[in-house]
């Protein structure tokens, strides 16, 4: 394995046969994701609109700031034009994983209208092709940023001159946090193989699904029966999306079949991080199948990254493992989870969509 600029056959933005970089947002589909249908706009007449990926997860100190940075280094030393966003806005930190400074400039800026678009945020980092949008740090604490200035950001990360974007989500599952997740193209949920994490993962996934149909649902009647399902306590005691989708379906069949054809669409892709042996490694494996079994929901699985003292060193001593050690597994881990999302893109270019057909 090496992490020299490998030409990749499967390209991130390869272009679109009408000569565009990229084909118009999946229709009717993570644009009805998102809030109000607004979040993803169709590219005006045939724009270039970046490829979205969202890393997610649960529980915080899993590696999402990690395994965001690095992706961003992988699809840059690929070519790749890549932006990444710290969409942490509780506790940013995709800087210090880059071995940076604080930007002076920040998604605060944008939000509070100081910088007229996010472009006017971005910085350089150091390293070719890749560029950031630091964490808004001055409003640390109000995790929940109006509504409004939510859609606001999701609309303009669409527009950004760039092939790739990756967001780095905070830990949890707040509504903020699900909105990113299923505004992207491609959602990323990083576990860690410790009990606290994989229940974390299987919460994150089904609140993500929940919450998607919420957005998708317009009848008020059933809208409450989502919600219901969402909190710690249902009445019709509908404890997974299975329970949800059969309780629907004895109201209304036909509206039973299009939650069910939602879920059949809907694939978060999972990695495993922080793995120290073969049991680790065949989690992620075991984690499909009970989420398959248990919610109805198919996870796709993008691979494992193994615990690397190593790893935390670098983030320490600011430098780039990936770049250091390019022979580590570590290294090899990244660029085969790259891989395989760079091949997920590309497949959607070919007439598929991302994770919610
Ligand atoms: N594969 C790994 N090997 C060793 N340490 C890791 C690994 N992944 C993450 N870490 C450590 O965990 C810390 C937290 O990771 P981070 O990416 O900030 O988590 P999150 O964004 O999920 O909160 C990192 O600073 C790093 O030191
Ligand atoms: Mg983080």
């Amino acid at each position: 394995m090496s992490v020299e600029e490998k030409p990749q056959p499967a390209t991130a933005q390869t272009a679109a046969p009408n000569g565009t970089a990229q084909t118009a947002a999946p229709s009717g589909t993570a644009q009805t994701a998102a809030p109000n249908g607004t979040a993803q706009p169709a590219a005006p007449n045939g724009t270039a609109q970046p490829a979205v990926i969202a890393v997610g997860g649960g529980k915080g100190g899993i590696g999402k700031t990690l395994l965001t940075a690095n992706l961003g280094i992988y699809f840059a030393k690929n070519k790749r034009r890549v932006v990444l966003v710290d969409a942490d806005l509780g506790g940013s930190n995709l800087h210090t994983c880059l071995g940076i400074d604080f930007p002076e400039v920040s998604l605060s800026d944008f939000v509070q209208r100081r910088a007229p678009t996010i472009e006017d945020v971005i910085v350089e980092t150091g390293i070719e092709g890749l560029r950031l949008i630091s964490g808004a740090q001055d409003f640390m604490g109000s995790v929940n940023i109006k509504y409004t200035q939510k859609l606001r950001v999701l609309k303009q990360i669409f527009k950004i001159d760039t092939e790739v974007v990756l967001l780095d989500l905070g830990s949890g599952t707040s509504f903020n946090v699900l909105d990113f997740f299923l505004a992207s193209n491609l959602g990323v949920v990083v576990m860690a193989p410790e009990p606290t994490s994989l229940e974390n993962s299987y919460l994150f996934v089904k609140s993500a699904f929940y919450r998607l149909l919420r957005h998708r649902e317009k009848d008020a009647p059933f809208r409450k029966i989502i919600e219901e399902s969402m909190g710690s306590r249902s009445e019709k005691g509908i404890r997974t999306p299975y329970d949800l989708i059969r309780e629907v379906s004895k109201l209304d069949p036909e509206k039973g079949d299009t939650y069910r054809a939602c879920m059949q669409a809907f694939r978060p892709l999972l990695v495993i991080n922080q793995v120290r042996d073969q049991d680790d490694a065949e989690l992620g494996q075991a984690v499909r199948t009970a989420c398959r079994k248990y919610f109805g929901i198919d996870l796709g699985y993008l691979g494992h990254i193994e615990y690397d003292d190593a790893v935390w060193q670098s983030v320490r001593s600011r430098t780039l493992l990936v770049q250091e050690q390019p022979d580590s597994s570590f290294a090899e881990n990244i660029w085969n989870i790259g891989r395989g999302i760079t091949r997920r893109i590309e497949e959607r270019q070919e007439g598929g969509r991302w994770n919610f057909k």
